[in-house]
């Protein structure tokens, strides 16, 4: 038997065949090799909107985030299209035909695939164009090498003239699993599939919204990827509601937006709204064509929010990357002044309240409990938070009993701080009566992220401005660090 039909084999709540492992496998997820801790994460996200269990689509148990393959299920090819149309991290999905470990293997697998995935193409007299690509993951395939490939599939005699390209063209691919050489001895399987493409990721689009060639606002856009990973955490959509309440430039609004969903913004420095030279966040609407959400400037804090939600709550979800030090402090509505003046009445209309030092251990709480406030049930908030690497454990993450975490991953930044994406959804009501239990529930860990949590100040914590050497520096030991985690990994499998 082989590897691929083991990892297959689990118990699934679905009535097929427990054999059946070319239903079961049917289909076969390719990842783009970027941001690894969050393949799953989005696909359960994307999975859960498309209506389907994950652990119907997938065996968690057999995902390895060292390969960029995941064999699933999907009930047809529509499903896998709409799952990938949303998806920033799968690079496509194909139906499978063949595996293997050798190309023996996958040619005897697929002469046993069943008949109705492979009969229109391999009929006489089909004249559909198609092509075929191969492809290694790890390392790269010299032409010569793809024709060699071609060469050992085309055996199953596919039928139609071959074209490059072709608005009715099916795409075949030729995927191999390669591990370096420093590997290859430590016996991890080599390993080929076979089969047709039926969906692509939507790399395409994050490319043609990539900051580089976005109109610029100022330096604490988040980054695309990132974004759009949000966008699927916070399950945007089509008539969602959604608020950033740490808006900024607007980056995370806009693949809110451009899912469909009805976008709101706030942020406590009205400058940054405003923008300057003509060029604000609604700059970056327009340059896409997106509607432009609302955005007011408000004080998230307790002190500061001013919206009124129903007990049923307001917002289908929150999405921010809330001020941490590292590219913009956070402030909150106030003065340290021991005495401070009315103000006057003339200036009443106008007037921006003075701010103070916001800390983050006390936003991370005033945060969660505003948001299990303001969302539906089931609504998610989604944020991001700079941790330190090594002191960092779950603990220091506000905990509320309206909600519950759903998902936490890891993107490293350097050798000490990384980054959680975490995604909360409202479990419980919330009672507005109880708000003061609320919030000393929430607190309770605020200590813990005080006294866990502290940045290094060379890397940008409050008060400090990196240097483009510090920067050069951050990349170089974040590649470092990745480096040697997959070596460590790969080692310890083996
Ligand atoms: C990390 S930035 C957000 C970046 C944003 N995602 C973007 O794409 O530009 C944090 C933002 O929170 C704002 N901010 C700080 N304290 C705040 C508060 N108490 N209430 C609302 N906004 C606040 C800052 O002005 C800053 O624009």
């Amino acid at each position: 038997m082989d590897v691929e039909d083991v990892d297959m084999s689990v118990s699934s709540s679905r009535t097929i065949s427990r054999d059946d492992c070319y239903e079961r496998g049917k289909y076969l997820i390719v990842f783009r090799v970027n941001r690894v801790e969050f393949w799953l994460e989005e696909l359960d996200s994307l999975l859960d909107m498309a209506g389907l269990d994950p652990d119907d689509v997938y065996d968690r148990s057999s995902a390895s985030l060292e390969r960029p393959f995941l064999r699933c299920w999907f009930p047809d090819d529509s499903k896998a299209k709409l799952v990938a149309s949303r998806s920033a991290l799968i690079r496509f999905i194909i139906e499978l035909w063949g595996w293997g470990s050798t190309y023996d293997e996958v040619l005897e697998k697929i002469s046993g695939a069943p008949e109705e995935r492979k009969k229109k193409y391999l009929e006489d007299g089909h004249c559909l164009p198609w092509r075929m690509d191969a492809f290694a993951f790890g390392r790269k395939l010299s032409t010569a090498e793809q024709e060699d490939r071609r060469n050992k599939i085309a055996p199953i005699n596919l039928k139609g003239p071959i074209k490059m390209r072709h608005e009715n063209l099916t795409q075949f691919y030729i995927l191999e699993n390669v591990q370096p050489p420093e590997f290859n001895a430590s016996g991890i399987p080599f390993h080929v599939y076979f089969g047709r493409l039926v969906a692509s990721g939507i790399y395409d689009i994050i490319d043609k919204m990539t900051l580089k060639k976005r109109n610029f606002l100022g330096p604490t856009s988040t980054e695309t990827e990132l974004s759009f990973l949000m966008a699927n955490q916070a399950k945007a959509g089509k008539g969602k509601i959604i608020l950033d309440p740490f808006v900024g430039t607007g980056s995370l609004l806009i693949p809110c937006t451009y899912f469909g969903s009805y976008c709101y913004g706030a942020d406590i420095d009205a400058r940054i709204l405003e923008g300057k030279n003509s060029k604000n966040a609604f700059s970056n609407f327009d340059q896409y064509g997106l509607q432009k959400p609302d955005l007011w400037r408000m004080d998230f804090s307790p002190r500061g929010c001013c919206i009124r939600a129903p007990p049923e709550g307001l917002f289908d979800a929150i999405v921010c990357d809330p001020p941490y030090g590292i590219r913009a402090g956070a402030r909150k509505s106030g003065s340290r002044r021991k005495l401070i003046k009315p103000v006057p009445e003339k200036y009443k209309e106008n007037h921006i309240p003075q701010t103070q030092v916001y800390e983050s251990y006390d936003l991370m709480p005033d945060l969660v409990d505003n948001a299990a406030r303001l969302l539906v049930q089931g609504g998610r908030l989604v944020y991001l938070l700079p941790v330190a690497t090594e002191t960092y454990t779950d603990d220091v993450l506000p905990k509320h009993p309206c909600m519950k975490v759903v998902a936490n991953s890891e993107d490293f930044l350097t050798m000490k701080i990384s980054r959680r994406l975490v995604t909360m959804e409202k479990i419980l009501s919330y009672d507005i009566n109880k708000q003061d239990m609320y919030r000393q529930e929430t607190r309770k860990h605020a200590n813990l992220l005080k006294d866990n949590n502290e940045l290094p100040g060379k890397y940008g914590t409050e008060g400090t401005k990196l240097t483009k050497a510090d920067r050069r520096a951050m990349k170089k030991e974040t590649r470092e660090q990745r480096r040697k985690r997959k070596v460590e990994k790969l080692t310890t499998d083996s």
